[in-house]
């Protein structure tokens, strides 16, 4: 296959993202991150390790000295024209500790896109500032059409995609993976674990980044519980069938709650209603976690829930051990800060930094 660098625009978005994973390495290992798929079973277990290493060094003054000298001489740009409290301040985060300075647009009001600069044109001037890119965009696909025209460019710099339109919340999943792979450290891990998915399947980006994922892993049973008009795609499903993931799509949530060994709840997307107060006609009420249910839940399953949430979780729940839901977020800065630290090269001197 030609380099992406002699591929039309074209040609490249034409590709199956698992065609596209090669051409978004450099040296061998990840450059751009574009789609949970780019993850395969390796490179997430290092990941993981490479997440609690980085944990570990920084409970120490010295440590975390060691660590903000790793990346001292990178700069990161962090472009968030969609509202984000977590993935905005794990990235923000993450980059302190590895040491990079950091920009930031929020609000494309204050950028030169407010004058009629196209956002292809915008984020590419990042580039003349900055060494990494990371985007939160509401067009779809605009994080593949930047990973590509940087790759045509004299600066090729990485871009992350921290969530792009309803399709694709790739380092979302990454740290839902690190939460199962810790979770269930002392239970043989993630393989032949249900997990059950609740909420609007539909539109929710992190439910279809953390699906691909876990077709990583043996004997999965995925089970999809949502109103039949916030039910899970269909390229969703095909991609298990194609990977032999066995799953089950059903409206009925509470029948599942005893058999799951992780619940992934989700809150209704609105944002992305076409007409205003569309998802309001659905009935979700039956779309809930109450502190009832945690009497049918098993004793060492966990709740998950990517967050922000409305009223999909009772407050009452979040002081059972079993809710997740506060770790996860956590964990999301220290595994940001593995897959930055993996991208520019320094995960070797970072793992060997510990006896
Ligand atoms: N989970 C998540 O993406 O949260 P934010 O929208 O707050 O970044």
């Amino acid at each position: 296959m030609k380099p992406a660098s002699q591929m039309s625009w074209e040609a490249f978005h034409a590709l199956d993202p698992d065609m596209q994973s090669g051409l978004l390495q450099k040296d061998g290992h990840i450059f751009h991150v574009l789609y949970a798929r780019q993850f395969e079973r390796d490179r997430l277990e290092a990941m993981g390790l490479l997440a609690t290493r980085i944990r570990k060094i920084a409970k120490t003054v010295d440590g975390m000295h060691f660590l903000r000298d790793q990346l001292f001489h990178k700069r990161a740009m962090l472009y968030f024209t969609q509202p984000s409290t977590r993935t905005f301040l794990s990235f923000y985060s993450a980059c302190q500790i590895l040491g990079m300075a950091v920009g930031e647009v929020r609000d494309k009001s204050m950028s030169s896109e407010f004058k009629g600069e196209t956002p292809e044109d915008a984020v590419r001037s990042f580039s003349s500032y900055f060494d990494m890119i990371i985007m939160r965009s509401a067009i779809g696909g605009l994080a593949e059409r930047m990973a590509w025209v940087f790759m045509n460019s004299d600066r090729p710099v990485p871009v992350i995609n921290a969530g792009s339109g309803k399709d694709q919340h790739p380092t979302q999943a990454l740290l839902d993976i690190y939460t199962l792979q810790r979770s269930f450290e002392d239970r043989g891990g993630i393989d032949g674990k249900t997990i059950l998915f609740c909420g609007d399947l539909a539109r929710g980006r992190t439910v279809r980044s953390l699906a691909n994922l876990l077709t990583n892993y043996d004997d999965m049973r995925l089970i999809f519980s949502a109103p039949a008009a916030l039910t899970i795609g269909n390229d969703i499903l095909a991609s298990l069938t194609k990977r032999n993931v066995p799953y089950e799509v059903s409206a009925d949530f509470e029948r599942f709650i005893p058999e799951a060994d992780a619940i992934y709840m989700t809150r209704i997307q609105d944002e992305w209603d076409s007409v205003k107060g569309e998802s309001q006609t659905v009935d979700t009420s039956i779309y809930a976690f109450e502190k009832r249910h945690l009497a049918v839940l098993k004793p060492d399953a966990v709740i998950m829930h990517p967050l922000p949430r409305r009223n999909e979780i009772d407050h009452a729940v979040d002081a059972d051990p079993r809710a997740v839901y506060w770790r996860q977020m956590r964990n999301g800065m220290w595994i940001r800060a593995a897959l930055i630290a993996t991208i520019f090269n320094c995960a070797e001197r970072i793992n060997d930094y510990l006896p």
